[in-house]
């Protein structure tokens, strides 16, 4: 037997009993006639204590020699302590070691693995192993796996099914690029991996699965960003004989389930904002609520002066910044530069402080009085004491700008508070989006989303104004889910595909096997994925997913530990009769 107890178990009720413990030599303090160990595994740290009045020889030359991540097995008697620890559960007892036994020896590890580590991030990624075993790690994986727990419950006692879909399959278009399998038996062909179990789970509901789930890995070739990764994992989900109002309650039960149990917060109703309003509010279709900054439009009070630049833009627009009229000139400087910066890319921004007199101070004095100034505080709900930022410009590019300042600022200001949770659902998206480089529309979602009812014959003459059945789950300004109604008809599905640009032939040989599916009484569907690392970091008071999952890529999609990708056998080529092209 390797243990009678773990590492974090031994309390002063434990006093004067035996014990074996099994584990990781964290630290040795060697006194001479005294030594301590911390032992440590996945449960705490116990500290050992070995002395020349107490323990043989033998295990006193032991206890010299063990070194950090020794992997040892001890026997003892658990003491009271005299100079307690209150910060570990453990810290009132320790064992005094009759017998020990090294089980393995450890190199000295790159870095401490303490919950303060002196090692950075690439050395971690390159042995994430010894990572695992810090705290902030562990305690994610833990953590992951207590939501991935209370999902599978949750849904289960709702009767979902948990089935399994295949990976080696055909592109399920959700946006991205696939990553492709060649097929040895089937020379010159390729499986893609799937982006999602799209069509899978449709495909189980016109087997009469009704109501399905999955703990699924996704797998999609795309630029990668702190909540990205090319391989992550849904919570996909699928209904029969649903509305969307079925779905958003059926998934806002589940999620306010995890916020119960797992953070023990209760919500009421989640809010839900169209599309078009959460553009139009707060410039972004995922956006954070937990604090205010709306966006006020000011065309109407700002273009009416000789300002050039408000004059020529298609919009100009504002926040107020609570509490910021007192940022000194360098302060706003910077504000201006940071907008200025390629990835927000505004040309500059004007301000205009609203003092706690009621007077203002702006950076366009020269065009605009008081009275104007009291209209864009008027428009933007600012209030004495705050600082108003405005953009202007094309009215996309400019909500975008003004969107990133406002989530900038909230952050500057500490109001991004990560124990406060605002759900928020975003509904009617629009069914296309126009892809600038082509000039063609493609599917916003995807596209076996249904369009709004009665919108289908606006798709020939106005298609970027179809909106769609189609929603997301927004966590404090995060997409944490996506889904939509699902078109079920044969019929309809085809004219979709025509209108995405698929002839009919490339629509059958890519999507016939769903088209197919659909001619055997398809039931009326739908359906959403939560993506399971960004809810489980958001819940975990974070936004990089990578730190809660437990062999991720890094930013150029490598595995950095076990070095993939990586070329492969010239052999493996062969077999697989593939030659790679020569680099010009
Ligand atoms: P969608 O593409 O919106 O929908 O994906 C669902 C959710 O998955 C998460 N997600 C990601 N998480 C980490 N890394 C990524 N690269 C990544 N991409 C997406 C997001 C997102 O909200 N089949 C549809 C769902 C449906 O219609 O039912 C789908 O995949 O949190």
């Amino acid at each position: 037997m390797y243990r009678s107890h773990n590492c974090g178990e031994l309390r002063e009720t434990h006093q004067n009993s035996e014990v074996t413990l099994s584990g990781w030599v964290q630290t040795v303090r060697d006194k001479g006639f005294v030594i301590w160990a911390d032992l440590r595994d996945r449960y705490g740290i116990t500290q050992l204590i070995f002395d020349e009045e107490r323990s043989s020889e033998e295990i006193m030359d032991i206890a010299r020699s063990l070194g950090r991540e020794f992997v040892v097995q001890i026997k003892g008697t658990v003491l009271d302590r005299s100079s307690k620890n209150p910060n570990i559960p453990t810290g009132n007892v320790e064992v005094l070691v009759s017998e020990i036994k090294i089980l393995n020896k450890s190199i000295t590890p790159p870095f401490t693995i303490e919950d303060q580590t002196d090692g950075g991030e690439d050395i971690r990624m390159k042995y994430r192993y010894l990572d695992i075993r810090r705290n902030p790690v562990k305690n994610n994986l833990i953590f992951r796996h207590k939501v991935a727990m209370e999902v599978r419950k949750y849904l289960s006692d709702q009767d979902f099914i948990e089935v399994e879909t295949p990976y080696l399959i055909k592109s399920t278009p959700e946006g991205a690029r696939d990553f492709v399998v060649p097929s040895r038996m089937n020379q010159g062909q390729f499986y893609a991996l799937p982006q999602s179990p799209q069509t899978f789970k449709q495909l189980l509901m016109v087997g009469g699965m009704d109501k399905y789930f999955q703990i699924v890995k996704c797998f999609r070739d795309e630029d990668l960003r702190a909540d990205r990764q090319p391989e992550f994992t849904q919570i996909d989900c699928e209904m029969a004989f649903v509305e969307q109002e079925d779905i958003l309650n059926v998934f806002e039960g589940l999620t306010r389930h995890l916020l119960q149990e797992i953070k023990g917060i209760t919500l009421e109703k989640f809010p839900r904002m169209t599309y078009d309003d959460a553009m139009r509010k707060y410039g972004n279709d995922k956006p954070d609520i937990r604090f205010g900054m709306e966006f006020g439009e000011l065309n109407a009070v700002a273009q009416h002066k000789d300002f050039g630049i408000f004059n020529d833009a298609e919009l100009v627009v504002g926040i107020a910044v609570p509490g910021a009229a007192a940022y000194t000139r360098k302060e706003i400087d910077a504000l201006v530069n940071w907008v200025r910066r390629p990835q927000v890319g505004a040309k500059g921004m004007v301000y205009a402080k609203y003092n706690e007199d009621g007077s203002f101070k702006s950076s366009v004095d020269k065009f605009f009085d008081q009275e104007d100034l009291a209209k864009w505080a008027i428009a933007t709900g600012a209030k004495p004491g705050d600082l108003i930022c405005v953009l202007s410009g094309d009215a996309n590019k400019t909500r975008t700008q003004l969107s990133a300042l406002r989530m900038e600022l909230a952050e500057r200001l500490g109001l991004r508070n990560k124990e406060e949770f605002a759900p928020l659902w975003v509904i009617d998206f629009p069914l296309l989006e126009l892809d600038e480089e082509t000039g063609r529309f493609h599917a916003m979602h995807h596209p076996f989303t249904s369009p709004k009812p009665g919108q289908m014959a606006l798709l020939d003459t106005d298609p970027g104004a179809v909106k769609a059945n189609a929603y997301d789950l927004v966590l404090n300004g995060n997409e944490i889910g996506g889904g939509s109604i699902r078109i079920h008809d044969k019929q309809m599905q085809s004219t979709m595909f025509k209108h995405l640009g698929f002839t009919p032939e490339e629509a059958k040989a890519q999507f016939g096997f769903l088209m197919d599916a659909f001619q055997y009484g398809a039931p009326p569907h739908g359906g959403l994925a939560f993506g399971l690392d960004r809810l489980v970091a958001i819940l975990g008071g974070q936004e990089t997913i990578r730190d809660f999952i437990a062999f991720p890529k890094n930013n150029s999609g490598r595995d950095v530990m076990i070095d993939a990708p990586a070329a492969i056998d010239p052999e493996q080529l062969k077999e697989l009769n593939l030659k790679l092209a020569i680099k010009s």
